[in-house]
């Protein structure tokens, strides 16, 4: 535990009742600073995310030369520099926790002229990098990592960035979104091949700043996206959908805790962000989803969540690109279900925040849950009910283990304590608020 930790702990709980606006989304946000700070003019967002990560984007970008900042009425405004116009940062930017800040930066700054050095905290510090120094290394930006291609980094980026067909070897939106957005500022046309559809929210946008994109599914069910280097990028307004992620925390405690329904309007809803709902409503779960509209440009819907006894299924391993996020939680969930709950093709899970996959196991076994673990899988045996609970779980600055495990507590037998929940602020400042305000015992250990 670090000196700054802060321990928390969970009680079981029942009748979660209301309804609560979930923050902005994160992946949406990052990308609205990032977009707005390369158009030409003034991009207002509304419902940003004000949490560590995006915050982290925020300061990078404000110290390549853009203006950023928040209103009076809780909106923000990006004084955008123009493609290509970025200055090189002074100092050595701090990516903090968020590895879609340091991943998608590193594409933008790879098509600018400018050199820089990025670092992390001690999470971020451990992820690879490798997988966006290949591309962006092939378009002409030079690399110098700490071993193992991570940071801290130093980054020169391309006098002429050069266009490339690059096919993704993983599924990874950020890996993407880098090779996509280094594109952006090279003469020509950038193309990548994803076998597997992950989240297209810079696709989307690109698009919504009048940016040339075009997608050509594929009969593999993948996407062929190929941007046309060079557009006059113009500034657009923005509203940002309640981040679905965050919203499985809550969704997953009110299926859980007895005579629970809670409301949840506004919800991101893109398809390729959804499988966790999916997954919970084959699992036996009640998450009824209502108005379907657009919102800036992006699905929403307003979803309402009751208790429900849930079953283990097998979990389709080509969904878990659309709720990468979500199977810590799913986990949990899982725990709770009766029968198992197979998840595989999830190898991912291994270079996220955190070692997802040892990490969720040794915290289900740490409270008494019996989970089978391989190098891309995981199989949890559910009780059907309860589970003994009073184990204290490591988070690895994890923000979405330790609000994972928190959930956990509020439904079994003993309290469930996490060694640190200060990282949830990274995605969720108001997590616990909106939680107890919900009727869950959450406190300070
Ligand atoms: C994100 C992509 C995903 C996801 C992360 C946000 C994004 O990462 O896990 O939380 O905003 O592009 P990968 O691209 O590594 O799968």
């Amino acid at each position: 535990m670090s000196n700054s930790a802060r321990p928390m702990k969970s009680f079981k709980s029942s009748g979660l009742k209301g309804e609560i606006t979930i923050p902005g989304d994160k992946s949406i946000s990052h990308r609205s600073i990032m977009l707005g700070s390369l158009a030409v003019g003034r991009t207002t967002v509304k419902g940003l995310l004000e949490g560590e990560d995006v915050l982290s984007t925020a300061a990078a970008f404000r110290a390549m030369g853009a203006t950023i900042e928040k209103h009076q009425d809780g909106s923000w405004t990006v004084d955008g520099v123009g493609l290509g116009g970025l200055q090189e940062p002074e100092d050595v930017l701090d990516m903090g926790n968020s590895g879609t800040s340091a991943r998608l930066i590193l594409g933008i700054m790879a098509s600018h002229n400018i050199s820089a050095c990025l670092t992390g905290d001690g999470s971020l510090r451990k992820r690879p990098m490798k997988r966006v120094t290949d591309p962006l290394g092939t378009m002409g930006a030079e690399f110098h990592c700490r071993s193992g291609e991570r940071l801290p980094l130093y980054i020169k980026g391309a006098q002429d960035v050069l266009p490339i067909e690059y096919e993704l070897p993983m599924a990874s939106a950020q890996v993407k979104s880098a090779v996509l957005l280094a594109g952006l500022n090279a003469r020509g046309k950038t193309t990548v091949i994803e076998n597997k559809p992950t989240r297209d929210h810079t696709e989307r946008m690109l698009t919504h700043f009048g940016g040339e994109i075009a997608v050509e599914p594929m009969e593999n069910g993948g996407n062929r996206i190929t941007v046309t280097g060079q557009p006059e990028l113009t500034a657009a307004d923005l509203i940002v959908p309640s981040d679905p992620s965050s919203s499985a925390f809550p969704m997953v405690a009110a299926l859980l805790t007895e005579g629970s329904e809670i409301q949840m309007p506004n919800i991101g809803l893109n398809e390729t962000r959804t499988g966790l709902f999916t997954t919970l409503r084959e699992m036996g779960g009640e998450v009824i989803i209502e108005n379907e509209r657009i919102a800036g440009g992006e699905p929403v819907g307003d979803i309402t969540v009751r208790s429900s006894n849930l079953k283990g299924i097998v979990v389709p391993p080509e969904r878990a690109p659309s709720m990468i996020d979500e199977y810590p939680v799913l986990a949990v969930a899982a725990a709770f279900a009766e029968g198992k709950t197979e998840m595989r093709g999830v190898e991912e899970l291994r270079v996220k925040e955190s070692d997802r996959l040892s990490a969720v196991v040794a915290g289900l076994r740490a409270n008494g849950v019996e989970v089978e673990e391989g190098e891309d899988w995981m199989v949890v045996h559910g009780t059907g009910g309860k589970i003994p609970g009073g184990g204290m779980v490591e988070c690895f600055h994890d923000h979405r283990m330790a609000m994972s495990f928190l959930i956990m507590g509020l439904v079994s037998e003993q309290p469930v304590t996490v060694e640190d929940g200060s990282p949830i602020e990274t995605s969720f400042p108001i997590f616990r608020d909106l939680m107890t305000g919900l009727g869950a015992k959450i406190e300070d250990a």
